[in-house]
Parts: structure tokens; C-alpha cells; sequence
């Protein structure tokens, strides 16, 4: 298992939108996909809970080795994991947390949620062109129906929410089985405990994945209530420990 060099893990933001959409292509099957739109209104509103896994590449021409360089040397970063979250008025995922309000003014999507050309950079374009139609299925479009019928909660993030609702956890395929996922969220984890963002994070998975959510440090509370894209998920739910470490 050896990983890549220059991994870097920092708070994702709107100019890597096209990078997440990118991972969420080859992460997901088209019904269990954020839109553009979602990612976009996650990104502005919450960039501090999304989190990006990077690899980075440096220009080491540009700078004399004897020399501090006067300018970052960073040449690329690739995303290859992310973790997406929104803050949620419930303790548990609800179709709710997952939507966008009707008040978000988007700037980088279509009417229709997908991603403006002009912010697409080429891999994604080849990606989609290599990948089947990304637009809502019938099936997206019936539960979007019966959503709107069935509405508990306010829709999207809360800033007053005492959970983080984690909507996606993806690796680039070519990365898979070197213990990335566990890395991110372990980074997370400690990142919203330390910083004391929320109580608890709550996530929805497959009834397979129970095992490496519960290595992380989530219980599994069952299967859920939200039938998200048709499928049945067991609700994930993570109690974030506040303690301080013991200053010397
Ligand atoms: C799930 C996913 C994020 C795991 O990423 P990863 O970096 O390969 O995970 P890790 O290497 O940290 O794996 C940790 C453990 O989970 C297990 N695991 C990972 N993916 C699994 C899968 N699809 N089914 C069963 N077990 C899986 C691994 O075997 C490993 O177990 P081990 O510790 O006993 O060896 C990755 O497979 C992925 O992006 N999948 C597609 C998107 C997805 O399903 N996301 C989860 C949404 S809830």
C-alpha cells in the first residue's frame, strides 16, 4: 500500500467545483449523484465542511535552490478524495439537509443544475462526454415529487445545526485500498471536534460499507428512515468529543 507524495488536505471551495463533479462521476451511479447545483450551493455556503484531498506538483525550476522562493511553487493540484457536509437541524441525514434552498442565487449553474461550460475544465468535459447523460433521471425527478409532499425540515445548511450532515465520501478509483477514505475522515473528525463545529456528524451508507464507517469511529443506528435515490442506507452517526488535550 504505498501512498502518493505531497498529499495536501484543505477546505474545498467554489474554484474546485469542476474537480468534485469530476470525483462524484466516477464515484457515484447517476441516481445517487450531488447535481452542480448542490455542490456549487454547498461550496459557498459551508466550504469549511467540504474537505479536499490533493495531490500537488511543484514547479522547482522556477525558484534557485539557494533561494527562499518569493511565490508559491505550487503548480497543480489534483483532487482525488473529498468529503462534503452541510450543518443540519436534524441528528440524523433527511432528504431535507441534501436540497438547495429556492433563495440561492446560483452563479455557475444552468437553470437546470448542470455546470456552466465556462466552468468546466477539460478532464471534466472529457469525463462527461465518456460517461452516460448526467441530467436527472425520471426516477430523481419522481422522488423530487414526493419530497416536496413530505418536508419536515428547513432545506440545506444550518449554521445553528449541532450536526454535519456528510453527503458525499468519494476516492479517485486509481487511489482506491490505500487507506485514503480513512485518512480524510479521520482528518474531519478531528479537524470538527477540535475546532468544536458540531456535536455529532450523522452519514448515510450502504449496508456494506457499515464496516469501514464503524472503523472511523461512527455507530451504526440502523436503516434509515430517508429512502435517498430509491436505496436503503443504515444512518452513521459519530459523537465528536470535545475534550481538550493537556496543555504541558
Ligand atoms: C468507499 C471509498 C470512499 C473507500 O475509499 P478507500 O480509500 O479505498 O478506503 P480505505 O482504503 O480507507 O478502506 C478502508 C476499508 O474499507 C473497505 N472498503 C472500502 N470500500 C469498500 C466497499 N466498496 N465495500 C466494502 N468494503 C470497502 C476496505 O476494504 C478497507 O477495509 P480494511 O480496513 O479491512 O482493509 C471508495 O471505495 C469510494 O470512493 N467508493 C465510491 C463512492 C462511495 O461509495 N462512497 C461512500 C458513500 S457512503
Amino acid at each position: 500500500m504505498s501512498r502518493p507524495q505531497h498529499l495536501c488536505i484543505r477546505p474545498l471551495n467554489v474554484t474546485d467545483i469542476s474537480q468534485v463533479l469530476g470525483l462524484e462521476i466516477t464515484g457515484f451511479p447517476k441516481h445517487e449523484r450531488a447535481s452542480a447545483l448542490r455542490i456549487e450551493y454547498r461550496l459557498s455556503v459551508c466550504p469549511e465542511l467540504c474537505s479536499g484531498l490533493f495531490i500537488r506538483e511543484f514547479d522547482n525550476n522556477s525558484v534557485s535552490s539557494k533561494e527562499l522562493p518569493d511565490h508559491s511553487t505550487i503548480k497543480k493540484e489534483t483532487l482525488i478524495g473529498h468529503v462534503i457536509g452541510t450543518k443540519m437541524l436534524s441528528e440524523t441525514i433527511n432528504n431535507e439537509s441534501m436540497e438547495v434552498p429556492s433563495d440561492f442565487k446560483s452563479v455557475m449553474c444552468n437553470s437546470d443544475g448542470t455546470l456552466k461550460d465556462e466552468y468546466k475544465t477539460k478532464e471534466l468535459k472529457e469525463l462527461e462526454t465518456s460517461n452516460e447523460n448526467i441530467e436527472p433521471t425520471e426516477d430523481e425527478v419522481h422522488q423530487e415529487e414526493e419530497k416536496k409532499s413530505a418536508r419536515t425540515y428547513p432545506l440545506g445548511h444550518h449554521d445553528s445545526g449541532k450536526t454535519i450532515g456528510i453527503h458525499s465520501v468519494v476516492i479517485s478509483p486509481e487511489y482506491r485500498g490505500k487507506k485514503l477514505a480513512s485518512l480524510l475522515l479521520k482528518d474531519y473528525l478531528q479537524k470538527m471536534s477540535q475546532q468544536y463545529v458540531s456535536e455529532s456528524i450523522a452519514l448515510l451508507c450502504k449496508s456494506k460499507l457499515v464496516p469501514f464507517y464503524s472503523g472511523v469511529g461512527f455507530s451504526d443506528k440502523g436503516v434509515s428512515a430517508c429512502k435517498f435515490a430509491g436505496e436503503e442506507w443504515h444512518d452513521m452517526v459519530v459523537i465528536l468529543d470535545h475534550e481538550e488535550e493537556d496543555e504541558e
